[in-house]
């Protein structure tokens, strides 16, 4: 089983360009839900340049699938994970001037304030995934801190020449493996689009690919259920030998 989650920031994005209500995140998440998103993500960010806390907050009411919501490690943050109580909290490297998440993070720093918030979630009942680069080391030390999941970062492949393109996928297989036998779920994502996206959902202990850009971009165009059943269709097609 494989399954996918639609993250709206880039709607809240262009909302936020205007600073007024419209585009509303959460109507998209509505509409992806319809497509046949399975969950939505949401990353709250400190300097909260697109979602904002009332997207968070409508968000746990309205998503029926898994709300997951991606954070950096922070105590701000954390209180308002807490409250809010999404199903999944996943935790990224956060910098200010970053146009978007840069690589995963890395367990090696901060391990005490890893574990101490993953703690804090596994008592207020929310699953945990690190988002992290597909290396043996990050994922054995994932499972030392008690990590529900971990999310592979998918990025390099994304950006990857063509030449290199198998040796990026064999790493993520390789990490997919690495993880699943030490107990981790494991998820997928960063820079996937409908040209990409079949050989890491053919990855057979992915079960969870997050997916923002490429579908918000494609929702411009054709609509956001259109964007999300187009979607979800290249990964259960690519997928459909194996989970038969
Ligand atoms: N996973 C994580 C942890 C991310 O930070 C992001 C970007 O917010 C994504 C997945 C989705 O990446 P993209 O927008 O490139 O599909």
């Amino acid at each position: 089983m494989i399954e996918l989650s639609v993250n709206i920031d880039h709607v809240a994005t262009v909302r936020q360009a205007r600073r007024i209500a419209e585009p509303d995140p959460v109507a998209a998440a509505v509409l992806a839900e319809l497509g046949g998103a399975d969950g939505i993500t949401v990353h709250l960010r400190e300097d909260r340049r697109h979602a904002q806390d009332r997207d968070v907050r409508l968000l746990k009411e309205i998503v029926r699938g898994e709300l997951n919501l991606e954070m950096a490690c922070t105590e701000p943050i954390i209180r308002i994970a807490l409250e809010v109580k999404p199903d999944l909290v996943t935790l990224v490297p956060e910098r200010r001037e970053e146009v978007t998440t840069e690589g995963g993070l890395d367990l090696r720093r901060r391990q005490a304030a890893l574990r101490r918030a993953v703690a804090r979630f596994r008592e207020a009942g929310i699953e945990v995934s690190f988002f992290i680069d597909p290396d043996e080391s990050q994922i054995k030390l994932a499972r030392k801190l008690e990590a529900d999941f971990v999310e592979l970062h998918t990025g390099e492949y994304a950006q990857a020449a063509d030449s290199l393109l198998r040796s990026e996928i064999e790493r993520l297989a390789d990490g997919a493996a690495c993880a699943a036998a030490l107990g981790l779920g494991v998820h997928a994502g960063h820079g996937l689009n409908v040209r990409n996206v079949q050989p890491v959902a053919r990855i057979p202990q992915i079960t969870g690919l997050y997916i923002g850009h490429s579908i918000v971009g494609r929702a411009i165009f054709v609509g956001m259920q259109q964007a999300v059943r187009e979607m979800k269709q290249l990964i259960l097609e690519a997928r459909r030998n194996l989970d038969a």
